[in-house]
């Protein structure tokens, strides 16, 4: 894994928009995986501000976010659709064609979940998958537990991953929906690349556990761990707790 700690979390929003700028420069048909939270917030802004400046098209670009609750549908002003939409899609006006979703009203879930992937299988996989981690070492919606599951699946949220949701349901915890739908830790490794953003003091044990832990899937970012091409771009904070000997 390749650590960079850059001084504040502006800093590490601003590299990690140049990273994925340099990717759709390279390659106007990248297939970005993408993530939703508080930390990707100044990303996005950075993300859309440098693409402006660059006059960079988007035109080809494809997405597939990691993620979406369970019961909620796309217009939804809680859903992951419309946290996108605010932050990403509408600002940089990206054709609704190459924006992929997992669908949270979807009938039959096991049926949407083989849908994703093979929708990210027929994009010919995804080039470069942005993750944030939960205080609590999830990916994406993969909670800490006995066990993970490869491929997309629904899940369960815990507790803590609720509350830390509740500020997109009007900070009413009772309105954040008790399952989702999400990408496997699987789906997330077979991404060519792997950057994962994490500022902030809460997140600096799980991002020492994802780091410089053993494999556990009470800790799932440590599954990161197996893949050849990671990179984690940290504030100080959330690199606070990393043994010296991976800085
Ligand atoms: P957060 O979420 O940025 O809101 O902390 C990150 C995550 O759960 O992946």
């Amino acid at each position: 894994m390749i650590i960079r700690v850059f001084p504040s979390s502006v800093a590490a929003a601003m590299a990690l928009a140049a990273r994925v700028i340099a990717a759709l420069r390279d390659q106007p048909h990248l297939v970005l995986g993408l993530p939703t939270g508080r930390t990707p917030v100044l990303f996005y802004r950075e993300l859309v501000r440098g693409l402006r400046q660059e006059r960079l098209a988007c035109s080809h670009l494809v997405t597939f976010n990691l993620d979406e609750f369970c019961g909620v549908g796309p217009q939804d002003p809680g859903s992951y659709r419309q946290y996108m939409e605010r932050h990403l899609f509408k600002p940089l006006g990206l054709d609704p064609g190459r924006v992929n979703f997992l669908n949270g009203l979807a009938p039959d879930t096991d049926a949407e979940c083989r849908r994703y992937e093979q929708a990210i299988q027929a994009a010919g996989g995804i080039d470069l998958q942005i993750l944030g981690i939960g205080a609590n070492g999830h990916v994406g919606f993969n909670e800490p537990g006995d066990w993970l599951v490869t491929c997309c699946h629904r899940v369960t949220l815990r507790p803590e991953t609720r509350r830390a949701n509740a500020g997109l349901f009007g900070g009413d915890l009772d309105s954040v929906p008790r399952e989702a739908l999400t990408m496997g830790i699987g789906t997330i490794l077979r991404a060519r690349r792997i950057v994962l953003l994490a500022t902030g003091h809460e997140k600096a044990r799980a991002t020492a556990r994802a780091v410089a832990g053993p494999l556990a899937t009470e800790v799932p970012a440590s599954l990161l761990q197996l893949h050849p091409d990671v990179e984690l771009m940290l504030d100080e904070a959330a690199a606070s707790r990393l043994p010296a000997t991976s800085r």
